[in-house]
């Protein structure tokens, strides 16, 4: 199919290479990319300087995570090994994405809430206190990281949006504006975009209020790199990491379920859930392992990525849904 080869993170290159020699590669690409790894460090470094929530950070860490079980990931392995489909479907998209215009940026919010409204960032940022956190990151193509995220919890949004009780939802989306960013222009020998441009990501409101789930408006102890989805992302540490959307301008409470971007294309390997399981693979490959991005290490793979007694509990009565896709 067609739609296979557009995207690379549903086959890993570990899985189409064998393996002495995929390592090999990715330490001939580490070192050809270097140069220009460190080019765009010195430019997120400068933009961190001069971002006017820069005076916001590093805030404080939150001791209840200040611990995940395993070393941080070097900040310029992380910001510079990337998915963000919207600049391109290489992990190198880190100077690409410096095109991203972060400011003016607002966030509108809709749909079963009292009163619909927009907020401008900065204005949000002055209506919640942000803390750090120390989350695990497991990405569906089985690599992982350790990052320092600074935000607040997508619980405090919730407040401040007065949801309905006819909301059962949340569902989040990103930018569409391909002038700005690549990826989202139509294809050129496809009829019309070939992707169903903005992403989109939902959670249930349970999921929405339980304490992990985090907006992440940091990482590092700075206002977050546009590679990883600036100004303000999702981080779901007991999910895969498609379900972490970036770069949002929308947050609409709903009544029906959300499609997220990755379901809307392969429904057949990703769905709603994604919660993170060992023991359930992806159709085209094994989800008992995962490399640690910054040792190349493969370490085994925990149920809900060692995060199960805090959310173990939402998905009791709900054993017929596909929790682990
Ligand atoms: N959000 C948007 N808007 N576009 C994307 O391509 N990729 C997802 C998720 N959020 C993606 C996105 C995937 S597949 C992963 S693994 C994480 O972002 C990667 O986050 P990172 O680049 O900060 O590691």
């Amino acid at each position: 199919m067609l739609i296979k080869t557009i995207h690379g993170w549903d086959i890993p290159e570990s899985r189409v290479t064998p393996e002495h020699v995929f390592f090999n590669r990715r330490q001939f690409i580490a070192a050809a990319g270097a140069g220009a790894a460190t080019l765009a460090l010195g430019s997120m470094r400068a933009r961190a300087a001069t971002d006017p929530s820069a005076h916001l950070y590093p805030a404080a860490l939150n001791p209840g995570f200040a611990d995940a079980g395993r070393k941080v990931t070097p900040e310029d392995i992380n910001t510079t090994y990337n998915n963000f489909y919207e600049f391109g479907t290489s992990k190198r998209i880190s100077r690409a994405a410096e095109a991203l215009k972060i400011r003016p940026w607002d966030i509108r919010i809709d749909g079963e809430v009292e009163k619909p409204f927009t907020i401008s960032f900065d204005d949000l940022l002055k209506k919640v206190t942000l803390e750090e956190r120390i989350y695990r990151h497991r990405c569906v193509e089985a690599w992982s990281m350790v990052v320092p995220w600074s935000g607040f919890p997508v619980r405090k949004l919730v407040e401040l949006a007065n949801p309905l009780s006819s909301a059962k939802y949340v569902r989040f989306e990103t930018f569409n504006d391909p002038e700005m960013a690549p990826g989202q222009k139509p294809s050129l020998f496809g009829f019309g975009s070939s992707l169903p441009w903005p992403y989109v990501e939902g959670i249930t409101m349970a999921e929405a209020r339980n304490d992990l789930s985090f907006l992440v408006t940091g990482a590092y102890g700075k206002p977050v790199p546009k590679s990883m989805g600036a100004p303000i992302r999702l981080h779901l540490p007991w999910k895969y990491g498609f379900k972490s959307i970036k770069s949002i301008v929308k947050i609409s409470f709903t009544s029906e379920r959300p499609k997220g971007f990755w379901e809307q294309i392969l429904p057949n390997e990703y769905g709603f859930w994604a919660n993170v399981n060992p023991e359930v693979d992806h159709p085209r490959w094994s989800q008992a392992e995962e490399r640690m991005l910054s040792t190349g290490e493969k370490i085994p793979t925990v149920l809900y990525n060692g995060y199960g007694e805090a959310v173990a509990d939402l998905y009791k009565g709900l054993e017929g849904e596909l929790l682990f896709k």
